[in-house]
């Protein structure tokens, strides 16, 4: 059985403007963790930030912080993100890097380590890593902008997944990243998702942000 929904919100679609404030805003609003959306510019075509803007939010808030490293490169800038303040950094199977040396780096900086795949990424090609990871990110958008309509496509492959990790009992669980709204948090979680990745659906909205979060809580609950 699916576990209760997290709620792990992403501030790409935050106002970078006063992103300190919107880290808190979240904090507030009652999510789980924030979720900060690395791209280095060519793993996708856009760039947004670095572990020196993860160190100057890392006070803003006592929450979790999931590091999404949307890069080509994981390997070299692991423990970059470790250092910065990261408490789980999840970096894509696609990368160039050797999945598993880099899962070995994430533990060596004493975070927990996470593994994303995209729509188009085959279910097989992260099992070999299912009993080595604390999340499975499993891409609901093609990755690089907030704002992007939910692929539903992607549910059959998160059941597959889902029936993979509860077959086996492992401890992983499924995240879902891109288009999750009060519209698509029921199906994805119904298929299995228990981290729900929120960007525009939370950020689209100004003011205090309770309401939405509980909402979106509510909505996840419905199968
Ligand atoms: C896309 C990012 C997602 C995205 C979520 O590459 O990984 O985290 O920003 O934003 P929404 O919820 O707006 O799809
Ligand atoms: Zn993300």
């Amino acid at each position: 059985m699916t576990g209760a929904p997290h709620i792990s919100a992403s501030i790409l679609n935050a106002d970078f403007g006063r992103l300190a404030d919107e880290v808190r805003r979240a904090t507030a609003g009652g999510v789980d963790s924030i979720h900060l959306d690395v791209m280095d510019g060519h793993f996708v075509d856009n760039l947004t930030m670095g572990p020196v803007v993860v160190e100057a939010v890392r006070p803003a808030s006592q929450l979790p912080f999931h590091s999404h490293l949307m890069i080509d490169k994981p390997l070299a800038y692991a423990e970059r993100f470790a250092d910065a303040g990261s408490d789980l950094i999840v970096f894509h199977v696609e990368a160039d890097d050797d999945t598993a040396a880099v899962i070995d780096a994430i533990e060596r900086s004493g975070k927990r380590p996470g593994i994303a795949l995209n729509p188009e990424t085959r279910a097989d090609a992260v099992v070999p890593f299912l009993d080595r990871v604390d999340l499975l990110l499993v891409m609901t958008v093609h990755p690089g902008w907030g704002g992007q309509a939910f692929i539903a496509d992607v549910l059959p492959k998160m059941r597959m997944l889902r029936d993979e990790i509860e077959g086996r009992g492992l401890e992983v669980e499924i995240g879902v990243d891109g288009g999750v709204n009060l519209e698509t948090i029921g199906d994805a979680h119904a298929a299995g998702g228990v981290v729900m990745v929120v960007g525009s659906a939370l950020y689209g909205s100004e003011g205090d942000l309770e309401p939405t979060v509980a909402a979106l809580r509510a909505a996840a609950a419905k199968e």
